[in-house]
């Protein structure tokens, strides 16, 4: 077969895992050749490509990031868009495609499993919400740096009686916050699925003070508001310059940790400091479990396609890699276990 891969959206941990599974296991196992386009979609659309061969994927299991490059480039966003994707797999004589990516790169490979290409998705996001699986690879990097970011906060808060706020990524869920807040011992945890109120943060935070504990940590989402936040959200918009959407729709967000640190500080009176640890959290290597279930998914992807299997993405379900609808990666975004927010993390919080 000859096979194309790409990888779109935000990069993450296990990219490059999942290039070398196909490519490598493709060439041993079937004597497939492979192409990567380059930069996503907007390599599709402008016939950008390489040639991938086991030789080309050495080293990078361990290697952050994706040697295609990345876009969140949308080919339904032009009118020629997809036909120009198209024309493009037909002049490589494509047989088929494997599309790595989160909810709006297997959305673009949805349409154009509808127009007739042959394509399986690999679902990927440091920030977890991808329904269908229980997990992407991404993420269990993504806590480990936050979790690490929070022991070091934790200290430097204790030197210095604070209150250190750590805004980390996630977009509208809190699956990043949740995890690295429990892994860290932070006091509060504070999640878009869960509109907070400030004054009651404060009020726990006084209340830790009292019984001693003269130091806290508050992991807060990108996506957590304050229940009075809607002109917060506004007036962010409104003075950054990265004002207005991505061709998939999304807004650039942030903002929230040094907001909330001056409202803690000012409301308590408790010093108050912030850290936005951004891009940190998407870049460097993988750990161990994402490079296995990136593996995983490359795997499955390849066979997926031997089967002749197309409008696919594999996912994991039940602790197996299982093959569904790549609409599923459209599905609502997966939100928080309540469970974890009000039992596991309310059992030593507040
Ligand atoms: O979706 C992954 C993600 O890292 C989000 O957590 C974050 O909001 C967004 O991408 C940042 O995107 P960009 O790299 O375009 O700034």
């Amino acid at each position: 077969m000859r096979i194309g891969l790409l990888t779109g959206g935000g990069d993450c941990p296990g990219l490059n895992a999942v290039i070398r599974a196909v490519v490598v296991a493709g060439d041993v196992r079937y004597g497939d050749r492979c192409v990567g386009f380059l930069d996503g979609w907007l390599g599709a659309i402008e016939g950008r490509t390489i040639e991938l061969d086991p030789d080309r994927c050495r080293g990078i299991l361990s290697r952050g990031g994706t040697i295609l490059g990345s876009s969140r480039t949308n080919p339904f966003a032009t009118p020629d868009g997809p036909d120009r994707v198209m024309a493009t797999i037909e002049d490589l004589s494509l047989d088929a495609v494997v599309a790595i990516g989160g909810d709006d790169t297997l959305g673009v490979a949805a349409g154009l499993a509808d127009r007739g290409l042959a394509v399986v998705g690999v679902p990927k996001t440091i920030d977890n919400d991808l329904p269908g699986t229980e997990v992407t690879f991404g993420f269990d990097t993504a806590v480990q740096i936050v979790t690490d970011a929070i022991d070091r906060l934790q200290t430097t808060a204790e030197s210095h009686h604070r209150v250190m706020v750590c805004e980390v990524m996630g977009r509208n869920v809190g699956h990043i916050a949740t995890h690295a807040g429990i892994a860290g011992g932070a006091a509060e945890i504070l999640v878009p699925e869960v509109p907070f109120s400030i004054d009651e943060v404060c009020e726990r935070l006084r209340r830790r003070h009292q019984r001693g504990r003269y130091f806290s940590t508050v992991v807060v989402a990108e996506g957590a508001l304050p229940e009075d936040g809607e002109d917060l959200v506004a007036a962010q918009a409104a003075r950054s310059p990265a004002a207005g959407t991505d061709q998939f729709g999304h807004a650039r967000l942030g903002g929230i940790g040094n907001f909330l640190a001056f409202e803690i500080e000012r409301r308590t009176g408790f010093e108050t400091r912030a850290t936005v640890l951004g891009h940190i959290q998407r870049g460097g290597t993988p750990t161990a479990y994402d490079r296995v279930l990136a593996t995983r998914f490359g795997a499955e992807a390849l066979a997926a396609l031997h089967d002749g299997d197309s409008g696919v993405m594999v996912a994991l379900v039940a602790g197996q890699i299982e093959r569904l609808p790549l609409s599923e990666a459209r599905g609502t975004p997966k939100t928080v276990d309540r469970h974890l927010l009000d039992d596991v993390a309310a059992a030593y919080l507040g």
